[in-house]
């Protein structure tokens, strides 16, 4: 898989890009990230990508032209069509059924806007699936393009170490009527830490009484926890 990120700070993603699963999936060849800095198609002889907004009000916004030559100009670098992405506060909520669906994707180009916001007409132009990361606004979307980077990588088969563990994640677990589940609890050694000892069970060695164990602790932490996963919305 082959990930575009276009912003203007790319010195933001190198260390995020270099380490653990990411930093992995690329030198093993499971992905190609290419970061680009929009400033490098400014034709304005100042360099400026951003200027104030018409109507007035605080901040900058991000111009149209420089964007729009970086889209175009990236893309024509791969014979891969790239699925257009805008990191938004304004986007859908990512989820995790998201995610999964992304990473089917051959390719996939990111924009990650700054200041104020991005011209209207640019974004309408480019017709990106706009995402959200959250309920709460970051300074840019250079952050949010780095946790859906991480998000993908680790579902890449061969990009966790141990194959079936992305599948055995919170919110890729789902009960018996497809809803999400959060995750078991987890124990390594030593068996008694500080007078807590690990549960019976796990000791036990019998691998249907551990199954069972796990997913009752799974549906009992998702409805404490989360009982919003459990809600229908139709109902
Ligand atoms: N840019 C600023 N805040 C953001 C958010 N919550 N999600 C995605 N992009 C953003």
């Amino acid at each position: 898989m082959r990930i575009d990120i276009l912003t203007l700070f790319p010195d933001m993603f190198d260390a995020p890009l270099q380490t653990s699963i990411i930093g992995r999936a690329r030198s093993s060849g499971l992905l190609e990230v290419h970061v680009h800095d929009i400033r490098d198609w400014t034709l304005d002889k100042h360099n400026k990508v951003d200027d104030r907004p018409f109507g007035g009000g605080p901040g900058m916004v991000m111009m149209c032209q420089p964007l729009h030559d970086a889209v175009l100009a990236v893309e024509e670098t791969d014979t891969r069509r790239a699925h257009r992405m805008l990191l938004s506060p304004q986007g859908r909520r990512l989820t995790q059924d998201i995610v999964e669906s992304l990473a089917q994707q051959e390719r996939l180009l990111l924009i990650a806007g700054h200041y104020e916001g991005i011209d209207e007409r640019v974004i309408d132009a480019l017709g990106p699936e706009e995402v959200s990361i959250g309920d709460y606004v970051l300074s840019g979307g250079e952050l949010p393009a780095m946790v859906l980077v991480d998000a993908i990588a680790r579902l890449l088969p061969g990009a966790l170490g141990h194959e079936g563990s992305a599948a055995e994640d919170s919110f890729s677990l789902k009960d018996d009527d497809g809803k999400p589940l959060l995750d078991t609890p987890h124990y390594t050694r030593p068996r008694d830490w500080d007078g807590r000892t690990v549960p019976d069970v796990l000791l036990s060695g019998d691998h249907g009484a551990i199954a069972r164990w796990r997913l009752e602790q799974q549906r009992d932490r998702t409805r404490q926890r989360r009982p919003d996963l459990r809600d229908d919305p139709t109902g």
